[in-house]
Formats: structure tokens, sequence, C-alpha cells
């Protein structure tokens, strides 16, 4: 059977003086969700967008908008995603001093959600907390910048996250969704698919074809990640 895949590009490698087209040329090419990266020079050394841009982008489809919390603490920001209309939100078990009641209040408000291992960071953290997780999240770079390079060493995490969930899968009948975030390429996304991915963001790959303001670059680009997962 052909696994359920979704392609999520990173919105943080789209062109921020037109937002809006960028997002609705991505999901006109086939995208299946919005990766929203959030960044706030503290967590990460970087800063992003936060729920006001959320909020200007959710009229415009009833996509997955997939927000990335890459902030330090996480608590106080997850009530203002969920109002701009966030569906997943997901944030690194090392910004929060309570990782059970930060996934707890991310369902409360009415999201999935989701828990994002760092290169380095153990998988067990994801042992005490599967019933409250929607989504598990493996960085394949260091969270901060787009377009960097994938590391290896994640699609031996892949593999055993995959057997973490699919064991859990199997005693709960739940699915918990297994992504993979940076440096994923038309190159590798089959590779990555077969450790155990099965939804997949992608900045710099798809924002990166259509930099000269061709949109049909989307079309091509997210056919060609298509696929190749069609191959794995
Ligand atoms: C990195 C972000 C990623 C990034 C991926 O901290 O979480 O989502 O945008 O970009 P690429 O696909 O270019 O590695
Ligand atoms: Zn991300």
């Amino acid at each position: 059977m052909q696994p359920n895949y979704r392609i999520a590009p990173s919105i943080l490698s789209a062109n921020f003086a037109r937002l809006g087209e960028e997002v609705a040329n991505v999901l006109a090419a086939g995208a299946d969700w919005i990766h929203f990266d959030v960044m706030d020079n503290h967590y990460v050394p970087n800063l992003t967008i936060g729920p006001l841009v959320c909020e200007a982008i959710r009229p415009l489809t009833q996509a997955t908008i997939d927000v990335h919390l890459m902030v330090k603490p996480v608590d106080r920001i997850i009530p203002d995603f969920a109002k701009a209309g966030a569906n997943v939100i997901s944030f690194h078990p090392e910004a929060s001093e309570h990782v059970d009641r930060s996934l707890a209040l991310i369902r409360e408000s009415g999201c999935q959600a989701g828990l994002v291992f760092n290169p380095a960071t153990p998988l067990e953290y994801m042992d005490h907390v599967m019933d409250r997780l929607d989504l598990v999240l493996l960085m394949s770079v260091n969270p901060g910048f787009g377009g960097q390079k994938f590391i290896p060493e994640t699609l031996n995490k892949l593999r055993l996250a995959r057997a973490r969930i699919d064991a859990y899968k199997a005693k709960t009948g739940r699915q918990i969704l297994l992504e993979v975030d940076g440096g994923v390429k038309a190159d590798n996304i089959a590779e990555i698919a077969r450790a155990g991915a099965d939804t997949f963001v992608a900045g710099s790959a798809v924002y990166g074809a259509g930099k000269d303001s061709d949109p049909h670059r989307y079309d091509t680009v997210i056919a060609t990640l298509r696929a190749e997962l069609a191959k794995a």
C-alpha cells in the first residue's frame, strides 16, 4: 500500500514581501501543509514570524498550518497561535519546563500537539507522553536557519522513532505522524521516507525553485518530490 505522505513547504524560504501569493502558489502546486517556523532570537539565533502572520495567512487556505515553535518559553504563546488558526503546534522539549503540561495546553487550545527533537536530543523524551502526541518532528539540521545540509544520522534516528511509533500504534490503534525538517530535497526524500518519515518539511528545496517569481516552478518541484516519494 502506498503510504500517505505529506509535503509541507516551509515559508521560511518564501518571499516575505509576497507571502500570501507564496502560500497560495505552493498549495495550488499540490503541497499538503504549510510549515510555519517561529524563531525568537533566544532559543535559536534567528527571529521570524508570530501569530499575527499566522492569522494573516489563515483565510487563504483550509490546509493544515503546521506551527514549529523555536521559542523559549513556549506556554505563553500557544493559545495565541491556536487563536490565529494553527492546526498543529510543535515545540522543543528543551524549551519547556514542563513538557507534559505544554503538550496538554496545545490540545486544550484545540490543536494537534507535536514534540520536536534536535539532532542530539534523545528520543526518550517521547516515551512517557505518547498519549499526548499527534506528531513527532525530527530535526535533520540544527534549528535556526533554512538551507542547511541534511544530517545523515537522522536516518538512523528516524528508524528508531518509527519503531516506537509503530509499537504504540499496535498497542493503542492511534496514529502519530513522523515529520522530518531540514535539508530535505528531491535527491534524499525517498531515502528519508524509507527510514520511516511520513511528513516532509522542505523550505529551500521548494521556495528556492520559485525565486525568479515563476509560480509554475512550484508545480515542477512538488511533482518531483512526489515522484521520488513514489519510489520509496
Ligand atoms: C529550520 C527550520 C526549517 C527550515 C527548513 O530551523 O525549522 O523548517 O525552514 O529549511 P530547509 O528545507 O531549507 O532546510
Ligand atoms: Zn521547521
